[in-house]
């Protein structure tokens, strides 16, 4: 592997890096199953807490316990109270069958977003393959904009600034593919309090038959392997599946066509060390092509995942464009 095939990468965010292959390796069974039991025993989880800590406090608003849809809610507690507060739903990643929003790493994430846009943000814990397949995890995802549409958020905990006519969708990985179809989804529902004004897509996972020139060249980094995400996506497809499907390869012959269809204002965020930036890269052409508003971001020197780390500088970088994007597209729908 020569050196610039290879991030630099503090020793401390490398450990974890390997720890958390090592880990998602060892929790897929080769019959095409998860080993939960061992996931619970060794993922790190935090339970949401009302007294605030870093700024924000949480608490956990049930929509449907029969298929276990939750969300946990991140209030900022250093705005005033006259402030009106964007809501950003977000969708975690882990190839839509690891992690939660109860996951440390993510109640980490959704608390430094909540306190820095500020934010009113709505973490979703969405169904998880193998046990459930597509489109299990964007129905949860939708049903989470529905409840925020018809419910009386203030009865779940909801602050009473927090302005559901600017709602945001974000994802990472996995959460941005699923942030992505919500979108398309919204575009055509009948929102009464809910307006998508724009969307943070972080590094989505997108895939395709085809390999691209990026995930030909980049192997040996961090997270995103081949052979993981083949797995993973064999059994989050419907059976007999392939990565053209329309959930996979959203770009391709058989996506839906959007261009008729309302779809917010998005920020695509690429990293140089991710083998998945030409995939999302052309998800961005695609967009555009399609006559919506889109932004890209390129961090050359970032691999998968990387604004999960908070010693990394682009992360903070991360932060910051998006505080800035977020303030921009709620200027235009005030005027
Ligand atoms: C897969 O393997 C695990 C562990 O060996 C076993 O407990 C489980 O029943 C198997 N599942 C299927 C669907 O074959
Ligand atoms: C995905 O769609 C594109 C066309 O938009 C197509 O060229 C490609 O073969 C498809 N599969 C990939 C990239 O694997």
């Amino acid at each position: 592997m020569s050196t610039t095939n290879s991030p630099v990468l503090p020793w401390k965010t490398k450990i974890i890096l390997s720890i958390l292959d090592v880990f998602s390796d060892a929790v897929r069974r080769t019959n095409g199953t998860i080993n939960r039991r061992l996931i619970n025993f060794m993922e790190p989880k935090v339970p949401a807490n009302n007294i605030p800590f870093q700024g924000v406090k949480t608490s956990d608003v049930t929509i449907d316990a029969t298929r276990n849809l939750w969300f946990r809610l991140f209030t900022p507690t250093e705005t005033p109270s006259d402030v009106s507060l964007p809501v950003i739903t977000f969708y975690h990643g882990g190839g839509f069958c690891l992690l939660s929003a109860d996951a440390k790493a993510y109640d980490f994430v959704c608390r430094r977003f909540a306190r820095k846009f500020p934010a009113v943000v709505v973490s979703v814990n969405y169904r998880l393959s193998p046990e459930y397949r597509f489109p299990s995890h964007y129905d949860d995802g939708f049903d989470t904009l529905k409840f925020l549409d018809e419910a009386k958020t203030e009865n779940f905990g909801f602050p009473a600034n927090a302005d559901l006519s600017r709602c945001f969708l974000a994802g990472d990985s996995a959460g941005g593919n699923l942030a992505h179809h919500v979108a398309v989804r919204s575009g055509k529902a009948d929102f009464k309090r809910v307006r998508v004004i724009g969307q943070i897509s972080i590094q989505p996972f997108f895939g395709g038959e085809k390999l691209t020139e990026s995930e030909i060249r980049l192997v040996n980094v961090p997270l995103i392997a081949s052979e993981r995400t083949d797995w993973m996506w064999k059994v989050f497809l419907p059976e007999g599946e392939n990565k053209d499907h329309e959930a996979v390869n959203v770009s391709g012959p058989r996506a839906f066509d959007i261009r008729g269809v309302k779809y917010p204002e998005t920020m695509v965020v690429v990293g140089g060390f991710d083998p998945l930036q030409d995939r999302q890269r052309e998800f961005y052409e695609w967009l555009k092509r399609s006559g919506k508003e889109a932004k890209l971001l390129e961090y050359p020197k970032s691999i998968h995942a990387f604004y999960v780390f908070p010693e990394l500088f682009e992360s903070s970088l991360f932060i910051e464009e998006a505080m800035d994007f977020i303030r921009k597209v709620c200027d235009k729908v005030k005027n």
